[in-house]
């Protein structure tokens, strides 16, 4: 079923006015311009979701005399729907343009500024927005050259005055002290209200539905606190390897990758306050509250409350597949780990006493992000001499991806004359109730960047406190030489996971 003819969507309005825009790619020849933002570009315009005047602009180092060729390929490729149309991609091909140049030459942004202003002159786009999908170490000179070209200049407060917003990229930084410092030079010459700092998790739909799960219904929120929730688990497991990414992935490893930026954004999404209102400002502090309650694990503490572990060879869907040490380009005596599983504590009224297990690894068994909480255990067990009866809690499973949907845990009693029970699951899919043509998340960022609205987007004080939670953990592996476990690719990581359980507890296998 298409999104499009769905009966559940009746009614409601898709539509949303964005200005003229040209929209600026710094880094437009790497994987992710072809991967993912030209396919949510191009799904946007599907959708009828860009503004009429609209323009594409690619800057990179390497020449690229056939980008708009490029880019369609790519989009014929990778965007969700199939096969191309032609007429979308020819309205939006008109639009698109190619800048090479070096980032730190001013000359690079002079012909960048020749390119927009003629754009400007023949479809109108004043307003501008820079994505800068390059490494970090790249940002500080491009906000630079933006600035010092005058592309961007001071945010003004009157709302019908052009805007220019710059999106950055994860990584943003590598520690602490450098996120630090990359905001301070983006503020030097930037307003926040002009930064978007990604991450594509926030885009996700699922990822946004915990916040309307919680605070869109009655019945869920009084649940959630550790009057009944005895344990959350949150899982972001993958079953690929790093996927020839060995040079980058080497000196950065999953913690950086995945639990600084996704995993610690849906742990805020799940443990936050209700905020006053669905503002970018409301909602960031209520994240950044949850970070500052994360209680820190320093020094020898992350021998007892985290794991760290590589995947050595196994099968993953039948295939078998190489150790990571093995992985080209990676170093055979490498402590970068591609597992991490933590047992986390929020020093909180609502959650004080609930562990937080969080786990994230590359070649695990099955690809799968979710959130699981598990409620109490009864206070009597009225049923305990039924056939079928267990102790096993009640438990409701927000599962980000795949199988989009959510899933509540409860025992019934199995039809006919004994008193016997089973365990059965209520459970929602997004596929079902909505079709399958989910927008991407870079289709909902991308959108929000050029509609003004940062609420999905990360604060600076928000980023810098999740770095505050992960330096002393990477810190603390390295002074106190924190083991590195082992486990099988295609398995759910190392049995070294289980000693960060509270006796009863077990890691789910989603
Ligand atoms: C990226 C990481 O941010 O997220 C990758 O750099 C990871 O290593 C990817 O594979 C996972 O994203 P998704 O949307 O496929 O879950």
């Amino acid at each position: 079923m298409s999104t499009e003819a769905n009966p559940l969507r009746e009614g409601m309005p898709d539509e949303r006015t964005v200005k003229p825009t040209a929209f600026v790619i710094f880094g437009a020849s790497g994987d992710l311009t072809r991967r993912k933002l030209l396919p949510a570009v191009y799904n946007l315009a599907s959708s009828r979701l860009l503004p009429g005047s609209f323009a594409l602009v690619g800057v990179a180092r390497r020449p690229k005399p056939d980008f708009a060729d490029e880019m369609r390929e790519a989009v014929s490729k990778y965007s969700r729907r199939k096969p191309l149309d032609e007429a979308t991609w020819s309205d939006l091909g008109k639009g698109i343009r190619y800048v090479q140049g070096d980032f730190n030459d001013p000359a690079t942004y002079a012909r960048l500024a020749e390119d927009l202003g003629r754009l400007e002159k023949e479809r109108g786009t004043q307003n501008r927005v820079f994505y800068l999908s390059v490494a970090p170490t790249e940002v500080p000179a491009i906000v630079k050259g933006l600035c010092d070209a005058k592309l961007v200049v001071p945010h003004s407060l009157d709302a019908d005055a052009p805007y220019q917003r710059v999106v950055v990229e994860k990584p943003f930084g590598e520690d602490l002290a450098s996120a630090r410092a990359l905001n301070r030079e983006l503020l030097a010459c930037l307003d926040e209200r002009q930064i978007y700092r990604i991450d594509h998790y926030l885009g996700k739909e699922t990822v946004q539905n915990l916040l309307v799960f919680r605070f869109g219904n009655t019945i869920f929120e009084p649940l959630w606190s550790r009057q009944h929730v005895s344990q959350v688990q949150i899982t972001v497991a993958e079953e690929i390897g790093i996927e020839g990414r060995g040079k980058f992935y080497d000196k950065v490893g999953i913690t950086r990758d995945i639990v600084q930026n996704h995993a610690l954004q849906i742990l805020t999404m799940m443990a936050m306050e209700p905020p006053s209102s669905w503002d970018a400002d409301a909602v960031r502090d209520e994240k950044v509250k949850v970070l500052r309650a994360l209680r820190p694990i320093r020094g020898r503490e992350v021998l007892d409350r985290t794991v760290r572990a590589q995947y050595a060879a196994g099968a993953v869907r039948g295939d078998r597949v190489s150790g990571y040490r093995e992985e080209p380009d990676v170093d055979p005596r490498s402590m970068t780990e591609t597992f991490v599983a933590m047992s986390l504590r929020l020093d909180s009224f609502r959650w004080g006493g609930v562990p937080f297990y969080l786990r994230s690894g590359k070649r695990l068994a099955k690809r799968c992000a979710e959130v699981a909480l598990h409620f109490k255990p009864l206070p009597h067990r009225l049923f305990r001499d039924a056939a079928g009866s267990t102790d096993e809690p009640n438990v409701l499973v927000v599962r980000i991806q795949p199988d989009e949907g959510i899933a509540l845990r409860f025992a019934t009693k199995v039809p006919g004359g004994s008193m016997a029970m089973r365990n059965v699951a209520m459970d929602f899919r997004y596929g079902t109730a909505f079709g399958s043509s989910t927008p991407e998340a870079y289709e909902r960022l991308i959108l929000d960047a050029m509609r003004g609205d940062a609420t999905l987007f990360t604060r600076a004080d928000e980023v810098e406190a999740q770095w505050g939670f992960i330096d002393p953990i990477l810190n603390g592996w390295r002074e106190h030489e924190a083991p590195m476990a082992s486990y099988e690719s295609g398995s759910w990581g190392p049995r070294e996971a289980d000693k960060l359980l509270v006796a009863g507890d077990t890691w789910r296998r989603p």
